[in-house]
């Protein structure tokens, strides 16, 4: 018998689900990719991604995994054969790699942290040097990236219910929280409204096909959707869940939460006269001055606080993405799930020595001469993130219409959802992933791949 652990309740798997949606996608890429594709017209097409696209798919996804009661690579091969299981080995590939990059920024937020909180960061000058510097320091990084790598392994080892879900309880909402409380301030400082009209009022010559397809590329990102995490949270989740429901309460929370924090940076930015395309040091060098103009106390409490949160936004997220691995081998290979997180874990952390190498600390992973001399950390998040995650959402629309069957698909979400068969919902849903998502991510795909490794601009 398969003795599968679930999630304890339906708050429970929409609080993992969220919280592995919610992290550095939307408080540390979100505003930075906003504020480098030209603002507004970058949000309105992220927003109309989510809903149209990923939305739909975030159900295939979760459907897929509890029909099959298995991880990435198990729920393609039981409702499919063992080749359309390769789609969820090359989802279980980008996990690993996002996870190796996404850890060293969340190591980034850690020191940050600690800096802010008990070191004299706060007294700087200049915050884009300071930021320069401390990603380009080796010791910091790899002990905070070591660390958290270490954390994460700590909590998925106790398993879906007792450590996943206990740490997104908490988390979740007082990020909200705090997120709410420094948007008021950021409002009330001056010139802030130059942010707000960039921020919301769409400017649509500056959009470009990189515009499209970074939003394409974030929507995927935030929802963590394309690479079968949704699929092993959707196997812990009871037939009782409503489907429909749990994924509109995922995609809204995330999206509220990224739309929060690009409110709460573009204020900022254009208060202090920053260039909001400065890339991925965005959130690192702005924040740190609102904080620093709150005076020494009400700065160290407010900015170690707001560091602290984002890590544990970013815990429930490197969270989720270990698991997607764990999973795989503890399902398909009969593995102690003990000795694989750690195995995994470890295995991960050096993966990502590159991309933590490649911020200044050593020449030849900070600027790649086979990809536009960008640094590594840009090359993984690109091909495993940006690229990956749409083909992976276009492959299970594909494996959904071709292989799973529509109808079987219906059955599956209508368990917990009676009303569903039938209904506006579902055929939409369907005309999403029958026509919509494949075509419109197929052209993408073929544009990326024309773009990035045949260098033809569009
Ligand atoms: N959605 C996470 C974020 O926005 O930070 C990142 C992520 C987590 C991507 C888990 C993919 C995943 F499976």
């Amino acid at each position: 018998m398969n003795t599968r652990e679930g999630f304890s309740n339906r708050l429970g798997f929409i609080l993992a689900a969220a919280g592995s949606a919610v992290g550095l996608g939307n408080i540390w890429k979100f505003p930075y990719e906003t504020g480098q594709n030209g603002g507004a017209a970058f949000l309105l097409i992220y927003i109309a991604c989510t809903f149209l696209i990923c939305y739909p798919l975030m159900v295939g996804e979760i459907a897929i995994g509890r029909k099959a009661q298995s991880d990435a690579y198990g729920s393609y091969k039981t409702l499919g054969n063992k080749k359309w299981g390769l789609i969820g080995l090359f989802g279980i590939i980008c996990g690993v790699m996002i996870l190796s990059f996404y850890n060293v920024v969340a190591g980034w937020a850690f020191g940050y942290f600690l800096e802010i909180s008990f070191g004299s960061l706060l007294q700087e000058e200049n915050f884009g040097n300071f930021f320069g510097s401390y990603v380009a320091d080796v010791s910091d990084n790899l002990l905070f990236s070591l660390g958290f790598m270490v954390i994460t392994a700590f909590i998925v080892v106790r398993g879906v219910k007792g450590g996943i879900e206990t740490a997104s309880r908490i988390m979740m909402p007082l990020l909200f929280f705090i997120l709410i409380a420094l948007i008021a301030y950021s409002l009330s400082l001056p010139n802030a409204m130059a942010g707000v009209r960039f921020y919301l009022m769409p400017d649509f010559s500056e959009i470009t096909f990189e515009t499209i397809y970074s939003a394409v590329g974030q929507a995927f990102f935030s929802l963590s959707l394309g690479l079968g995490g949704l699929i092993t949270y959707g196997s812990y989740i009871s037939k009782k869940e409503n489907i429909i429901r749990s994924a509109s309460m995922i995609t809204i929370m995330d999206m509220s939460v990224a739309f929060l924090a690009g409110l709460m940076i573009f204020p900022l930015v254009f208060s202090q006269g920053q260039e909001p395309a400065q890339g991925p040091g965005l959130v690192f060098v702005v924040l740190p001055g609102i904080f620093q103009s709150m005076g020494p106390i009400l700065g160290k409490i407010v900015g170690g606080g707001f560091f602290l949160l984002l890590c544990f936004a970013a815990l429930t997220s490197t969270i989720s993405l270990l698991e997607i691995p764990v999973a795989y081998l503890v399902d398909q290979k009969k593995k102690s799930r003990k000795l694989v997180v750690w195995v995994m874990a470890m295995v991960i952390f050096l993966v990502g020595l590159p991309s933590m190498l490649s911020q200044g600390a050593v020449r030849i992973f900070s600027s790649l001469p086979f990809y536009g001399n960008k640094s590594t950390l840009d090359f993984v998040a690109e091909v495993f993130s940006d690229i990956s995650l749409p083909l992976g959402g276009l492959l299970m629309s594909i494996f959904i219409a071709r292989r799973w069957t529509f109808s079987a698909f219906s059955d599956e979400v209508a368990e917990g959802n009676p009303k569903y068969k039938g209904s506006f919902v579902e055929k939409y849903i369907h005309i999403v992933i029958k026509y919509i998502a494949p075509v419109a991510l197929g052209i993408f795909f073929v544009l990326i791949v024309l773009e990035k490794i045949f260098g033809m601009q569009f």
